[in-house]
């Protein structure tokens, strides 16, 4: 992924070293090919004003993986399109992403939607203090889904 206007670096901690840094999108959707990348590796399309959280290999540019974050109202956002290249998993970057998605939450309150058989996702946000809030049915699927959510504390 090229770097542009819209993209920013996030600073992390200096003693985490790591083969790839994290890259905010804000206003994800007005970016065509991230758009695009999105729509082929998650199936649904980026919502307005959503924010991309991007992990990125520090020497080739690779994308790696990506999170985005909804702002649904002044007190909930949602953690949604979390998807990381298969190449990729299971090296902990999804545990990171989320962990930096948290990051840029602006309300009290955030949630997200797992399958119930989708067991590296319910880790990733279940090792980020997210909670099962609860089950249901997908209408679609027929899997069951469950509705994680975890509060968000600032101070200032
Ligand atoms: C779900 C997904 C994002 C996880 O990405 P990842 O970078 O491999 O996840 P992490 O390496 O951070 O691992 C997260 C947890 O899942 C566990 N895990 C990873 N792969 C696993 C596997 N195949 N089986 C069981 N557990 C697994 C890890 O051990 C870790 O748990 P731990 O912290 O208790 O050890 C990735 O598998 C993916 O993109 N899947 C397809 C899209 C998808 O399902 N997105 C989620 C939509 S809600």
């Amino acid at each position: 992924m090229s770097e542009n206007e819209e993209a920013i670096i996030l600073t992390e901690d200096q003693s985490e070293e790591r083969p790839y840094e994290f890259v905010l999108h804000e206003n994800a959707r007005e970016q065509e090919v991230l758009g695009a990348i999105v729509r082929t590796a998650t199936g649904s399309n980026l919502s307005a004003k959503e924010s991309l959280v991007a992990a990125v290999n520090r020497e080739t540019g690779e994308l790696l993986g990506f999170v985005g974050v909804k702002r649904r109202s002044f007190h909930l956002s949602e953690i949604r399109h979390l998807h990381v290249d298969k190449p990729n998993r299971n090296q902990g970057i999804a545990t990171n992403l989320v962990k930096k998605a948290l990051e840029m939450v602006k309300t009290p309150v955030v949630f997200a939607t797992v399958s119930y058989q989708n067991i590296p996702s319910y880790k990733t946000f279940m090792v980020n203090g997210f909670t099962e809030w609860t089950q249901f049915p997908s209408s679609s699927s027929g899997k069951i889904m469950c509705l994680v959510g975890r509060h968000v504390v600032r101070l200032q």
